[in-house]
């Protein structure tokens, strides 16, 4: 990242802090650091962003976040590929966001679960649309998605809903396109691009010694 882009990035991130408006978009890709551009033929890779402060370790396994009393509003689904396009099974999706009125549950474990992609790469969660809290003007779920790599953190936005392009970290890289079936439910589809260790970063006893 660029001296510039990171001053732009501490500027907007100290403004939100003192409560000013910034404009939308302008921590979108800037915040963290992002993945290593896509070479020729590659798929771009998933932008990164920031964890939050209510990343909950030891959510349970479950596609289904819905608390009792809930309607399923959101039903989210995609596939976890590499940069090749090819899918990743066995991938971790883990997921969490607030309650629909924007607060994190920090002492039990609602709406965050994760799941593991099929043989296809495939993942599907069922949930709430969560609530938009202060300093934040767009609703968002979180994600961290991991195959035989770091943990891929990003967020997501729900097409159709108020504040995405108002919201600091707002990129459309990471709008998922909705539809909305006969039950008012939203159906959003997203398909996460992440790179794993490769071949060449493989580490054997024999690619140890050879550093040495
Ligand atoms: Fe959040």
């Amino acid at each position: 990242m660029a001296t510039e882009e990171m001053q732009g990035a501490y500027t907007a991130m100290g403004a939100i802090a003192r409560g000013e408006r910034v404009p939308g978009g302008s921590l979108a890709g800037k915040a963290v650091r992002q993945p290593e551009p896509a070479q020729p033929g590659e798929l771009k890779p998933t932008p990164t962003e920031i964890d939050g402060p209510y990343f909950r370790l030891g959510a349970p396994m479950r596609s289904n976040l819905l608390e009792p009393g809930d309607k399923p509003e959101l039903v989210l689904s995609g596939r976890v590929l590499n940069e090749k396009g090819n899918p990743i099974p066995q991938a971790i999706v883990n997921i969490w966001s607030s309650d629909a009125v924007g607060n994190y549950d920090m002492l039990g474990y609602k709406y965050t679960g994760f799941v593991l992609t099929d043989d296809d790469g495939r993942y599907e969660f069922t949930t709430i649309i969560p609530g938009c809290y202060y300093p934040r003007d767009a609703k968002h779920i979180h994600v961290k998605v991991q195959g035989v790599s770091s943990p891929w953190t990003t967020q997501l936005y729900i097409e159709g809903e108020p504040g995405n392009e108002d919201d600091a970290f707002y990129t459309e890289e990471l709008l998922v396109r909705c539809t909305t079936d006969e039950n008012g439910t939203k159906r959003g589809t997203f398909d996460f691009v992440i790179r794993q260790v490769t071949e060449r970063e493989n580490v054997t006893p024999e690619s140890l010694a050879a550093r040495v």
